[in-house]
């Protein structure tokens, strides 16, 4: 009896590419897209905290007349940053690598929720006070002295520095985490972030 011979035909079109896009995320690891994002906005986030510690700790010094200017506009870019970064986490939820833990999910969701609403309370403060806001020169809000929302100040007031304190010591626990998992194989989750 006959065997068919290995095909020999010219592969489809679908065929020759490549199973997976390679910025895209793997089960294996981040891809670079995701990489880019995570890594810009942890710089981002350094300029950001830098600032509210210097602005909380020695208000009016060298450091904060250096670092203060900065602390809008940067926080308006990470804003910008983290919902293009929400929804390419989305549209790629069922191929990125899987949460170690319910803790590790947990965690992350919270940095997400977190660094969404800091911004925003900025943001919604800024405006409800009425007064022009240019980051980096581009004209975002323009003046209404005469239109200000006092209920947006107040929520800004309350909550934009409380829930950024706390952001920031989620931040530190995430990167302790980082660092402690390495120490088991199974667990060692950085080279899904920054190895090949
Ligand atoms: C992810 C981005 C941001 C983070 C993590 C963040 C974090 C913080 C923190 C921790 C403080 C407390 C500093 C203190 O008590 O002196 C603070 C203060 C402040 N932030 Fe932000 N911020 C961000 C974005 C923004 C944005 C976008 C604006 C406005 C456009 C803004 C405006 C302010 C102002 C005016 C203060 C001083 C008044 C206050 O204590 O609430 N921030 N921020
Ligand atoms: C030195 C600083 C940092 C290190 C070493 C680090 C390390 C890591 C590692 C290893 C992962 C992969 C975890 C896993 O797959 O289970 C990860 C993911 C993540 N990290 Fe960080 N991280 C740092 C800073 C930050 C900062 C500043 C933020 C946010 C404020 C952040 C937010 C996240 C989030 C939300 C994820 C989940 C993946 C994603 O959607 O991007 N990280 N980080």
């Amino acid at each position: 009896m006959r065997t068919s011979p290995p095909s020999t035909s010219t592969p489809t079109a679908a065929q020759a590419l490549p199973t997976s896009w390679p910025y895209a995320d793997s089960a294996r690891r981040y891809g670079t897209v995701s990489r880019v994002f995570h890594w810009t906005m942890a710089l981002g986030f350094a300029v950001v905290f830098s600032a509210a510690v210097a602005h909380y700790f020695a208000k009016d010094g060298a450091i904060d007349e250096q670092l203060w200017p900065w602390h809008k506009p940067f926080g308006a870019l990470l804003m910008l940053l983290v919902v293009l970064r929400a929804a390419w986490a989305l549209l790629h939820a069922n191929q990125r690598p899987p949460h170690i833990s319910r803790a590790a999910h947990f965690g992350h969701l919270a940095l997400y929720a977190m660094m969404v609403a800091v911004p925003f309370l900025g943001l919604l403060r800024q405006y409800a006070q009425g007064r022009a806001f240019a980051p980096f020169g581009i004209p975002l809000m323009r003046a209404r002295p005469d239109d200000k929302i006092d209920w947006a100040i107040a929520l800004g007031n309350l909550l934009h520095g409380e829930i950024g304190w706390v952001l920031l010591a989620c931040v530190a626990g995430h990167i302790f985490m980082a660092l402690w998992h390495r120490r088991s194989a199974h667990e060692n989750v950085l080279p899904r972030m920054i190895g090949k």
